[in-house]
């Protein structure tokens, strides 16, 4: 399979998106990924959400023409934007100007007539686009499947070196694995394929994508993270006229809302099972804390978690979009220590007692609150700069915090990314995590309320600590490499000359024996090959299977 980041490319045509019958250009409304913005997360969402409802997915024959595949879907209406990408087949994101177009097009869409198989009929929008024409060439502008290119992580080996600050290394490393905007227009088009299953059954449910899909530190090949928004059902008109009778539904009582969410995502597991389009090897993990419907999309190659009325992480996910949007220095510093972690097996895909990027994510948080003048203001006071609406409590916790970019100042920090990512390392080597606990509300330390070995307190659900899983080992491996690693960085700022050796985050960047167990006799650090490979492995989220987002 080729690699999803590599294969999927824009068209060349300028993306372009739809709000109602207005056109207006992508890129002033959604570039959420894309160096610090100040677009507002819910108006992103809402952008993305409409392209998604615009768009279908379309199974393409290995050589199409561009030219008469487009030609054969405008006759259904005009084609806002498209892109195609391979991935166990070539495939097209298509987006309509109107939705109508969509409508149109599933009309004129046939049910397959396999002779020897059935077929559930459920229609989606994910189709298929067959050609009777035999042996054509591809036309020069179609987007062939490309010759395996550089994966990102050695072309950041190769520049690293090359370039004169850490700080251009970083931003390099950012831009190498941070979400495409196609990678982010197929998320929204999955969440919305699962968004119509859902909504066979609740027609008011809502499905929205959290976590780093959203957060603006996703990386490619990251996780889709879901949930079933069922909350806002709960609305009613009241009849226009007062009387002493009134109407219910007929409605299943159940002991919990937590029964109510196993049974919903049962059932919704029961037709991704059966029916989802693309959508194999579902798994349902109902008596998880938070119950959870696994799957894996296989023409995108996403790994998908959906859970049920999940409003909080999407609250915190809107909190690190503010974050990461507010200030130059958050994005690239945090994309440096994930992938920093990641390399050292500090962090992993698999789940155990290991550090998550969503933990060491606040931990940078944290770092940047503390530094004087702070980076970053802590949680109250977002709070304090909330509006009326974004008064918002969830199951009684505290969700408040102001939306709107514009009406946070500006911080009066001016240090380099440099000086920040070596401060964080030693910020961190010395931090007394047996007494502190870590709380990005408040921007202090304060006294573990229990015994964990890492103690990040949940910025909503208080009395919750979402680093619980980290056991004191992975801690301690944790504060060594922080040390380890503020050291190089200090030494290569104590020798002028390079001498051609990696440095900046290169050098830190490196594994070394002690990253692969103590059980390893080898104390040189490895080889330049071995290191790249090694990175390389390491980055890829889907862990030792070495799948990227298209590879599954
Ligand atoms: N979350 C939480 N508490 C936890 C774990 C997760 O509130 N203990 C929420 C966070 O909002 C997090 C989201 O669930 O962003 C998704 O979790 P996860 O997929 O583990 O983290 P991501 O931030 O999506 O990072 P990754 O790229 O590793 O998937
Ligand atoms: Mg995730």
């Amino acid at each position: 399979c080729i690699r999803l980041n590599s294969v999927l490319r824009a068209t060349g045509r300028a993306l372009s998106t739809t709000a109602g019958k207005k056109q207006r250009p992508l890129a002033a409304e959604t570039s959420d990924q894309h160096h610090g913005t100040r677009n507002n997360f819910s108006d992103v969402q809402s952008v993305r959400h409409e392209q998604a409802r615009h768009s279908v997915l379309i199974g393409c024959p290995a050589r199409i023409n561009e030219n008469k595949f487009l030609k054969y879907l405008s006759q259904y209406g005009e084609v806002a934007s498209h892109f195609f990408f391979d991935s166990n087949g070539t495939h097209a994101v298509v987006e309509f100007v109107d939705l109508q177009s969509v409508e149109s097009l599933l009309s004129g869409t046939k049910i397959p007539n396999d002779e020897d198989l059935f077929v559930v009929p459920y229609k989606s929008r994910y189709i298929r686009v067959k050609t009777t024409e035999v042996g054509q060439q591809a036309a020069s502008s179609l987007t062939p499947p490309p010759p395996p290119q550089s994966p990102p992580a050695s072309r950041v080996f190769q520049l690293c070196p090359l370039l004169s600050a850490l700080e251009e290394q970083a931003h390099v490393l950012q831009d190498e694995l941070q979400l495409t905007e196609e990678s982010v227009r197929l998320r929204y088009l999955v969440s919305s394929l699962i968004s119509d299953i859902a909504t066979a059954y609740f027609p008011e449910a809502t499905v929205h994508l959290y976590g780093s899909s959203v957060n603006s530190f996703g990386k490619m090949g990251c996780d889709l993270d879901l949930f079933l928004n069922l909350e806002d059902i709960k609305g009613y008109k009241s009849g226009k006229t007062p009387s002493s009778y009134s109407a219910e539904f007929w409605m299943r009582r159940v002991s919990s809302g937590r029964t109510a969410q196993q049974k919903i995502l049962s059932v919704i597991g029961e037709c991704i099972d059966s029916f989802g389009p693309g959508c194999n090897e579902v798994q349902k993990i109902l008596n998880a804390r938070c119950p959870l419907v696994r799957f894996s999309h296989q023409s995108s190659g996403l790994q998908c978690d959906l859970t049920a009325d999940n409003k909080i992480a999407l609250r915190s996910s809107e909190l690190l979009y503010i974050y990461g949007n507010l200030d130059h220095r958050v994005r690239p510093l945090v994309f440096s220590l994930r992938c920093w972690a990641r390399v050292h097996g500090i962090t992993s895909c698999i789940p155990g007692q290991w550090i998550t990027n969503f933990s060491l994510t606040m931990m940078v948080l944290f770092f940047l609150q503390k530094r004087n003048p702070p980076v970053i203001p802590t949680l109250d006071q977002l709070k304090n700069l909330a509006g009326k609406k974004e008064k918002i409590m969830v199951d009684g916790n505290d969700c408040t915090f102001v939306g709107d970019l514009n009406k946070i100042k500006q911080s009066a920090n001016t240090e380099s990314l440099d000086t920040l990512l070596i401060e964080f390392l030693e910020f961190y080597g010395k931090f007394d995590f047996r007494t502190n606990c870590i709380d990005i509300r408040k921007g202090i330390e304060k006294n573990k309320p229990e015994a964990a070995a890492l103690y990040i307190q949940n910025p909503f659900e208080q009395t919750l600590n979402i680093s619980k899983n980290v056991n004191q080992s992975q801690l301690q491996k944790f504060v060594n490499l922080t040390q380890e690693s503020a050291f190089t960085l200090q030494d290569q700022a104590r020798r002028s000359s390079k001498n051609g050796k990696p440095w900046g985050l290169a050098s830190i960047l490196q594994t070394t024996s002690s990253d692969k167990g103590a059980t390893t006799k080898r104390n040189k650090k490895v080889s330049a090959s071995e290191r790249i490979g090694s990175l390389l492995d390491s980055l890829k989220d889907n862990g030792n299977t070495g799948k990227t987002e298209a590879e599954h």
